[in-house]
Parts: structure tokens; sequence; C-alpha cells
């Protein structure tokens, strides 16, 4: 079966200056090979799209290797297994790991780096398993609950307010006793993070000023800042913390296309006055306790305490302007690409 069929793919042909675009692509087809024993060949369904992406296609140290100029481009997604040589997995399984971008994916099914494992479809609709029960609500979990440290009644803000990781934060925020204020771009989006997800107040960042925002909101500072852009909104929060604030540094998407240097927050002088800490948190440290996290936060799916909104985008051969949709905010919501119906 494997024989006949054809892969395409989407590999690293340049590393990009600035925003990726099309050029930095080579979409290749190729044949797949036979499975040999112990190994599996999964059909990608859905690939998250995340802005990690971007750091994995520069050539520098980083928590993970760069992605090699002609290899197949990284991307966690599901897909289902439509053959099997390995005793773990059944036709049908449907599974989450490292497929990369492309149709199919295959190779040994206990291959570290891919990291194949069953997702219990019961449990919640496909797309949720990239999402809030994925890496982002993971990140929100374990930024927010390991690093950030929040108490009751803290006051906690988070920017990318209405992205992936964003949206949960402010949530797992309200289950903790702690208020919570997104900064977002743009009213559609302030409106969703306060009447559908629940936060108690969103700044919208391209029409009103943060500073003057966070002053009325937050008259007696920022316990906690999830910060999710970096720049000039991190700068502004700094002058705001409270005394003891923590800031978790969850991402910077504002500077991943950058040419010239990371903008770095000139006023980081508030944290010695402040007493205050920031620490950088990598999702993939806390992996051996996702469980914990997705069983709490499937629950609060359930009873509808948790919500999240995902933004599907259909079809490989638009991968190159999806990707870029999440540095012109043109996203709503975690942003998925879907490269094969969920049937089988
Ligand atoms: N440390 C970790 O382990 C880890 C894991 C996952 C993600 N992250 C980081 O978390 C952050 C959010 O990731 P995500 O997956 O949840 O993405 P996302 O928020 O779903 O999508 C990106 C959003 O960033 C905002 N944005 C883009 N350019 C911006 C700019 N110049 N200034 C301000 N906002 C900008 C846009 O929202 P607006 O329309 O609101 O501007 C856009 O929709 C990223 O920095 C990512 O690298 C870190």
């Amino acid at each position: 079966m494997s024989t006949t069929l054809t892969n395409q793919q989407f590999r690293l042909a340049s590393r990009p200056a600035g925003m990726p675009t099309a050029t930095n692509w080579h979409f290749t087809s190729s044949a797949l090979p036979a499975l040999a024993e112990g190994e599996i060949l999964v059909k990608t369904i859905y690939l998250s799209l995340d802005p990690a992406m971007r750091g994995w296609m520069n050539d520098t140290p980083s928590y993970i290797r760069p992605v090699a100029i002609d290899e197949v481009m990284r991307a966690i997604g599901i897909g289902r297994v439509i053959a099997s040589r390995a005793p773990a997995f059944e036709v049908g399984d449907i599974v989450a790991g490292g497929i990369g971008v492309q149709q199919y994916w295959s190779g040994p099914a206990n291959d570290k780096s891919a990291g194949f494992h069953k997702i219990d479809a019961r449990v919640a609709p496909l797309p949720k398993f990239l999402s809030v029960l994925g890496m982002p609500g993971m990140t929100a979990y374990f930024g927010l609950m390991e690093v950030g440290k929040p108490k009751p009644a803290d006051m906690v803000v988070v920017s990318g307010a209405a992205g992936a990781v964003g949206m949960a934060v402010g949530q797992i925020a309200r289950h903790q006793g702690c208020r919570a204020i997104g900064i977002a771009g743009g009213p559609q989006k302030c409106n969703f993070v306060v009447h559908e997800l629940g936060f108690d107040a969103c700044i919208d960042y391209k029409k009103d000023s943060v500073r003057d925002a966070l002053k009325h909101i937050c008259p007696n500072g920022v316990d906690i800042y999830f910060d999710n852009v970096g720049g000039e909104i991190l700068d502004t929060v700094l002058p705001r913390l409270a005394l003891h604030a923590r800031v978790v540094l969850c991402g910077a998407i504002s500077q991943y296309n950058n040419t010239t240097p990371v903008q770095g927050p000139s006023n980081y002088l508030s944290l010695l006055v402040k007493r205050a800490r920031m620490e950088g948190m990598v999702v993939f440290d806390y992996a051996e306790r996702y469980p914990e996290a997705v069983k709490e936060m499937a629950r609060w799916m359930k009873n509808g305490t948790l919500k999240s909104r995902e933004d599907i985008v259909e079809g490989i051969e638009n991968f190159p302007q999806a990707l870029q949709m999440l540095f012109e905010g043109k996203n709503f919501g975690k942003l998925i690409l879907q490269l094969a119906p969920e049937e089988a």
C-alpha cells in the first residue's frame, strides 16, 4: 500500500531575513518507501502552525536544533495511522507527534524526535489537541502555574491574549482566583477575549495607549505579566509592575522577524525597584507533566469554563502564506493547517 503513495512536503530552501516568504521553501513530492518491521505510516490531518517555527528556520543555537536546509519543515501535528508494522499502533489510531509539514510520516513507531502518542478523540474535537489541550495549552498552564505562581486576587496581564497561548493563560488565571487582563490587536479580538473567554478586560494595543489603560485597570500594579510579544509592549508593562511581580518570558513574536538587533527592555530597572522576577520558560521542560495539565484542562473544557477558538486553513499548498498570518495578526485563535479530512 505505502509504495503507491506520493508524499508532498515543504522543505526549508533558504534561511529567511525578516518575514519568511514562499522563496524560503521547496515544495517537493516523493514516493513513500515500503514499511519495515517496527514502522508506521501516518496520514496527516492537522498541523499546528506556531510562531516558534520562525526560530527553527534560523541557524542559531536555541532550545532545539535548527531545521537543516532541505529538511522537511518541523511541525507538530495530528494524523491517522494508515499502515502499521509495529505492535504499539493499529490502523485507524489517531496520533499526535512531530509529523513535519508533509502529507505522510513514515518511520519507526518509537522514533523519539517524532514522539507519536495516541489521542483519545472522545475527549474533545481533534483541533483542540493542538490548541488548548496541546502544546499552547501546556505552555499557558505551566508558564502561569510554575513560573508565574499565581495567588488569588493577583492582577494577571497577558499579551497575545486572543492567540493560542494567551487565551488559555487568562482563563487559567481566572480559575486561580486572579483577575485576567488581555492585550490584543483590534476590537474583534478584544471583544472575544472579554465576552467569550471571560477575561476582566482587554486592551486594544493598536488603538489605545497600553500605558494609560494599565494605569486605569491596574492602579495597584501588575502582579504577573505573561509576555508573548516582547518589544514595546514588554517595555510598557515593566514600569507598571507591582512589588514582587513575576514576568513570564514565554515569547517575543514582535521581534522574530527583526533584521536589526532584538529590542531589549530598556525599562528593566523596574525589576530591581519592584524586587520583581523575569524568567524564561520552554514548554518541553514540562513534557512529563502534560497529562496532569490535560486532565485538569479537559475537565474545565467539559464544564464550559475553558474555551478556545481555532483558526483552520485548508491545504498543504497554503502553508507559506498561512505561516505569515501569525506575524501579521491575521490568525484569530490557534492557527491550524488542515491537510486531509478527519474521516478515514
Ligand atoms: N516558551 C514556549 O515554550 C512557547 C511555547 C509556545 C508558544 N510560545 C510563544 O508564545 C507566543 C504566542 O504564541 P501562539 O502560538 O499563542 O501564537 P498566537 O498568539 O496564536 O499568534 C500570534 C499572535 O501574535 C500577535 N502578534 C504578531 N505580531 C505582533 C507584534 N508585532 N506585536 C504584538 N503582537 C503581535 C498577533 O495577535 P494580535 O492580532 O493580537 O496582535 C498574532 O495573532 C509566541 O511568542 C510564541 O513564540 C512559547
